[in-house]
């Protein structure tokens, strides 16, 4: 079980319509995926995009190498992979950068937590609320790194409006795409600097 890794799944595709939207909209060169399991998401973008550098990281070691075997035989094998833990291996990317991230947005749940392998919880298992990673990643983009991201959530870990609220305390904040499920609504949100210079196409 130490080799599981995040399949590609409805949010992975909403990922890759939003991020997409974001590309086709402001002017993108450099894409980085944030967790990206499988390497699906960061491998269509950048086969269907102009991109001049693509990043992926993981946190799950074994996620990695599976998208880096997968991006070797991908028909643009021109993806960077970088373990790390968020997006603490960039430096401040400059104008042109985004970070797109499908984070673990589940609420921890001790006891049903317990049973499953580290790399599981890592995948599915956002905080205690379910938001905080996703959160996380977007408060350093707008803080740190001064760059745009597209972010999914959850309505199981935190609702539309709240998740608007807390989030326009760092930058612009809005919804770019929707995916209503059986229990849940997963939501895309991109988020920019206020103090943003960046070109639209
Ligand atoms: C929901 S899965 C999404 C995987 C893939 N991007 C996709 O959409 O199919 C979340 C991914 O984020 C990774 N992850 C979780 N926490 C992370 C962290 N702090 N830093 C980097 N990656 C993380 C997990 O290992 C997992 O691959």
């Amino acid at each position: 079980m130490a080799v599981f890794y995040y399949k590609p799944d409805e949010d992975t595709f909403l990922l890759m319509d939003a991020t997409f939207k974001v590309i086709r909209e402001k002017k993108t060169i450099i894409l980085g995926e944030i967790g990206c399991g499988s390497g699906e998401a960061i491998i269509q973008l950048s086969e269907k995009a102009p991109l001049v550098l693509a990043f992926a990281t993981d946190r799950n070691i074994y996620a990695c190498r599976i998208a880096k075997d997968r991006i070797r035989s991908a028909s643009d094998p021109n993806i960077q992979v970088i373990a790390s833990n968020l997006a603490d291996c960039f430096r401040p990317l400059g104008n042109g950068s985004i970070l797109t991230f499908n984070p673990p947005y589940l609420p921890e749940n001790s006891e049903e937590d317990a049973l499953l392998h580290t790399n599981e919880v890592i995948a599915f298992v956002g905080g205690k609320q379910g938001w905080e990673t996703g959160f996380r990643l977007a408060s350093d983009a707008l803080t740190r790194l001064r760059v745009p991201a597209v972010v999914i959530f959850s309505t199981i870990a935190i609702s539309k409006e709240k998740c608007l609220e807390k989030l326009s305390n760092f930058g612009q904040v809005r919804i770019i795409a929707r995916k209503k499920l059986s229990f849940e609504e997963l939501f895309a949100i991109y988020v920019e600097p206020f103090d943003s210079k960046w070109e639209s196409t």
